[in-house]
């Protein structure tokens, strides 16, 4: 692969790849020798046109720790607002030599058109409601870490599945390692094509948790609905927030996921969220780095693989 635009690009090779390396940066993240320099003498520019807390700090913590040399560019100060196009700020980046792109934007393909313009190595940080590939893989590695191998898992995505890149991204994964997907949420927060994606559908978040190994929940994103879609914050917690009651209908060891920012008693309970018994929602976070740093480095070409003889 050149680039990570889409989690439904990648195979099963990829996934293992990928997560061996995770596994073993995990690993050293949780000593005090957590740099590992494969990506020393390179330069990677993240740039978010939209807000992120941790995908923008674990793309630079993941960098950092490989010793390559990061650029934080945020919407905010770009000459964007002064007028510039997307494909001059691109070319403009693109001639100060940067080995790797990292790009969130608002625009579902804006990632893909930031590799094509300017020949360079590009992750998709999430690019408006269409993917959201790095998040998929740190979720699925989550996963495999607390259930091992998640073929036939039953894995629920509740929320706002209309808006949500990851819930996109967590699909196209979770199919290829033949989980048993549920998707649930407000027929006005599904997509019409829903029952297309290989998932069962749900409106009943209580049918949708049965049986359940996991639950992935997710935030209303309010910045991406039309005023006449927005259920207000009560109704929504009442029909569709998870909490304990809501949990008991799943399997014992069901764990709770949630991509973040959470809205704490809206989609999950602070209780629910804060039970270190069942969520695991910093295991995620911190899987994050480590997943990430595998990423840099294979897209580089010094990964494990390549290092090898
Ligand atoms: N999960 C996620 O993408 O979080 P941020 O928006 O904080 O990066």
């Amino acid at each position: 692969h050149r680039g990570l635009i889409a989690a439904s690009a990648l195979n099963r090779v990829d996934l293992e790849l990928i997560f061996d390396s995770a596994r073993a940066h995990l690993t050293r993240n949780r000593t005090e020798d957590k740099k590992h320099p494969s990506l020393k003498g390179l330069t990677v520019i993240n740039l978010f046109f939209e807000a992120s807390t941790r995908t923008l700090a674990s793309f630079e913590i993941a960098a950092k720790r490989l010793g390559a040399d990061v650029v934080n560019f945020s919407a905010g100060n770009a000459s964007l607002k002064k007028g510039e196009t997307l494909a001059d700020t691109a070319n403009t980046l693109a001639a100060m030599q940067p080995d790797l792109l990292v790009v969130r934007h608002q625009s579902p393909g804006a990632a893909d058109f930031f590799q094509r313009t300017t020949g360079i190595s590009t992750i998709n940080a999430g690019d408006g409601a269409n993917e959201h590939p790095t998040q998929a893989l740190l979720d699925l590695f989550t996963l495999s870490e607390h259930l091992g191998d998640v073929g036939g898992k039953r894995i629920a995505i509740v929320g706002d599945i209309l808006h949500s890149r990851v819930a996109r991204s967590n699909v196209a994964l979770l199919s290829l390692m033949n989980a048993d997907i549920r998707l649930c949420g407000p027929a006005s927060l599904l997509p019409a094509d829903a029952d297309r994606w290989g998932a069962s559908v749900f409106h009943s978040v209580e049918a949708a948790i049965e049986g359940c190994d996991a639950v992935m929940v997710l935030r209303l994103q309010r910045e991406r609905m039309s005023s006449g879609l927005i259920p207000s914050a009560r109704e929504y917690a009442a029909i569709y927030g998870l909490d304990h009651a809501r949990l008991s209908l799943a399997n014992q060891d069901c764990i709770v996921m949630h991509p973040g920012p959470m809205n704490r008693g809206i989609e999950i309970t602070s209780a629910l969220a804060d039970d270190k018994g069942v969520s695991v929602i910093l295991d995620q976070v911190e899987a994050g780095v480590a997943v990430r740093m595998a990423v840099l480095e294979l897209l580089a070409g010094r990964g494990m693989q390549e290092m090898m003889p």
